[in-house]
């Protein structure tokens, strides 16, 4: 079986030329199903636009990226978001809720768009906001709930896809140590369950509840490590 994501000495060169930047470097990484990895680095050391990669947000300047074994480097932004759709689970640090929704209306809406219907889409939202421990703020807009709380919300909206990877580009960021504590928990958590996930992040505590973990500096691979301090 291919593993789930095969990046091959990819590069990301951003504004080619006299001041191009390279973002990636000849960057080289296999993740199996049900890994749990942190990418851990400086800022401007290349994690988001790695992140944007293996979330098929963004395609590599060189190199190529397979996921679950199929060729995903050249895809049209249709192919990209159809990938996306399936197989993905985003948690950002801005939460990218939308201010006018109630909570369990923000998790519906990407079930919404791949024409998942009302009922349906209405008892998988509500499970996943239990899950995260929001039953009772299901009807809350986001500017009703805290940090933390909206941060679950966007947990809830990523697992209420069910998606085979969950990708998370610094998910404590906005947050205190103990919101942090409960969401790195619920990744913990979800991971448990057999997801695969991909934790970015530049703090060393949070990258240290990881399994295995990844540093990167100036868009090259450091370092790839297990970590002998992972707790189950
Ligand atoms: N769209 C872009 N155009 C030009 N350069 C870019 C672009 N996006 C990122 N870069 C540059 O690429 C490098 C890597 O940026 P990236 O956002 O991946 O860093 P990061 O590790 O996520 O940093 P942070 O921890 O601050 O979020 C940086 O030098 C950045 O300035
Ligand atoms: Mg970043």
């Amino acid at each position: 079986m291919p593993a789930l994501v095969e990046v091959q000495d990819v590069c990301k060169i951003y504004d080619p030329g006299e001041n191009e930047v390279r973002a990636l470097d000849h960057v080289s990484l296999t993740i199996d199903e049900g890994e749990f990895v942190a990418i851990i680095g400086q800022s401007g050391s290349g994690k988001s636009t790695l992140m944007n990669m293996l979330g098929c947000l963004d395609t590599p300047t060189s190199g190529k990226y397979m996921l679950h074994g199929t060729d995903v480097s050249h895809m049209t932004d249709d192919e990209q978001s159809d990938v996306r759709n399936r197989e993905i689970g985003f948690i950002f640090q801005g939460f990218n809720l939308i201010p006018s929704l109630t909570a369990i209306e923000n998790v519906e809406l990407p079930l919404m768009y791949r024409g998942v219907s009302k009922k349906t889409r209405m008892e998988l939202s509500k499970t996943a906001l239990e899950r995260v421990g929001l039953a009772n703020r299901m009807t809350h807009k986001p500017s009703e709930l805290s940090g933390g709380q909206q941060q679950r919300v966007a947990i809830a909206r990523a697992i209420a896809q069910a998606p085979p990877i969950l990708l998370a580009d610094e998910p404590t960021g906005n947050l205190d140590s103990g919101s942090s504590r409960e969401i790195i928990d619920i990744i913990k958590k979800l991971h448990g369950e057999g997801r695969t996930v991909i934790l970015i992040t530049h703090d060393p505590g949070i990258a240290s509840r990881a399994k295995r973990i990844i540093t990167i500096g100036d868009g090259k691979i450091l370092s790839d490590v297990i970590n002998d301090k992972y707790e189950e």
